[in-house]
């Protein structure tokens, strides 16, 4: 089976199984089907994180198990709780319209809910972490479900226990706690300054915003695949990052801390790719988009081959002028 639709690059790379996992019972039966006719395994969600770079062999999952409800609510928090196959931005929405506020700053994030924690998702001043209790995973190690808590995901910049131990959980549910005091989260330069004056701003008001900078800076893979940034901002230290700064002055960047500007700093990566001049370029079927140079594209009939071709290219070039290396962001199949 093709999985075309099933990665937003639209990559057309094929599945030996594909199996549609709709209970949670599924997980661990499609692992051990694999385990007894000594194949590989892979589940995917939304298939937005990914470059499938050649067939796969043995069992897909894809990871289709719908629900979320108000789990219980404390004096401080409402938690909500939502299982790993439905849509992300449809959760955001969902609890928006529910009055449960909060995850407003990550709507239309592409993707499920069951792969946000994975790579920690996080854009426009607020990281699924923040707003994160505990999830259910099924454990390959113990063969058993358990439920992990925000310390035992280890949640750091784009990374969590998901991406260091990869292959050993499964998660299947979500479960987050939204502050029933809730204050808008105007910390993106761009949102505050979209609402600058403005006396009350809503949670909805912020996810309309969120939304209408999202669909003005980034290609919606409905129309040009892609998974959006494909790069990791890197992060320097105090020293490289002052050298920097001292050659190229209009280096974009921010501290790691805001109150220790002594500290690590993080840099623009869509700075530094446009710089070296890669934006709106195309290689072959690939290229990197026009409006934003951290998103890499497939024009429609590219591979992963291809744009891991043109990731390299980009790697170098940016090593080679800034002695920066840049870090892949999504999870990659060859
Ligand atoms: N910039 C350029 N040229 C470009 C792109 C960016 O000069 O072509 C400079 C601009 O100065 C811009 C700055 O870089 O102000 C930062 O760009 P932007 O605000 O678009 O954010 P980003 O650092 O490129 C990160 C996340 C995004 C998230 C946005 C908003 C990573 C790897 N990416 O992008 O997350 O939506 O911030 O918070 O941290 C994703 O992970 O897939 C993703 C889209």
């Amino acid at each position: 089976a093709t999985l075309r639709e099933h990665n937003t690059f639209g990559f057309d790379v094929s599945a030996q199984y594909l199996v549609h996992l709709t209970e949670v019972v599924d997980v661990p039966e499609l692992i051990q089907k694999a385990q007894k006719d000594n194949v590989p395994w892979q589940i995917f969600g939304g298939g937005s994180n990914l470059v499938l770079a050649k067939d796969l062999a043995g069992y897909t999952g894809l990871m289709e198990i719908k629900g979320r409800q108000l789990l219980k609510e404390s004096a401080t928090h409402f938690y909500i709780e939502a299982m790993a196959g439905e849509s992300w931005h449809e959760l955001v929405r969902w609890s928006l319209e529910n009055n449960y506020d909060g995850l407003e700053n990550l709507a239309l994030i592409p993707g499920t809910v069951g792969a946000a924690p994975i790579q920690n998702i996080g854009a426009y001043g607020l990281e699924l972490a923040q707003v994160f209790d505990s999830l259910c995973a099924f454990d390959t190690l113990s063969n058993k479900f358990i439920k992990l808590s925000k310390e035992q995901c280890d949640f750091s910049y784009r990374n969590s226990v998901f991406k260091k131990q990869p292959g050993r959980y499964v998660v299947v549910s979500v479960c987050f706690a939204l502050s029933k005091e809730w204050k808008a989260n105007l910390s993106y330069a761009e949102l505050n300054k979209a609402f600058q004056g403005q006396e009350k701003v809503s949670a909805k008001d912020i996810f309309e915003k969120v939304c209408s900078i999202r669909q003005a800076k980034l290609p919606d893979p409905q129309v040009i695949g892609n998974a959006g940034s494909f790069f990791h901002n890197p992060v320097v230290g105090y020293q490289q990052h002052l050298e920097l700064k001292k050659q190229f002055p209009l280096l974009v960047s921010y501290p790691t801390d805001a109150s220790n500007l002594e500290g690590d700093w993080k840099l623009a990566a869509g700075w530094l790719i446009d710089q070296c001049g890669f934006k709106g370029q195309r290689q072959g079927h690939v290229g990197v988009y026009e409006k934003q140079a951290l998103v890499l594209v497939n024009h429609g009939a590219g591979t992963g081959l291809e744009l891991l071709g043109l990731a390299d290219a980009i790697k170098q070039k940016v090593k080679e002028t800034f002695g920066v290396s840049l870090t892949i962001e999504p999870i990659i199949y060859q």
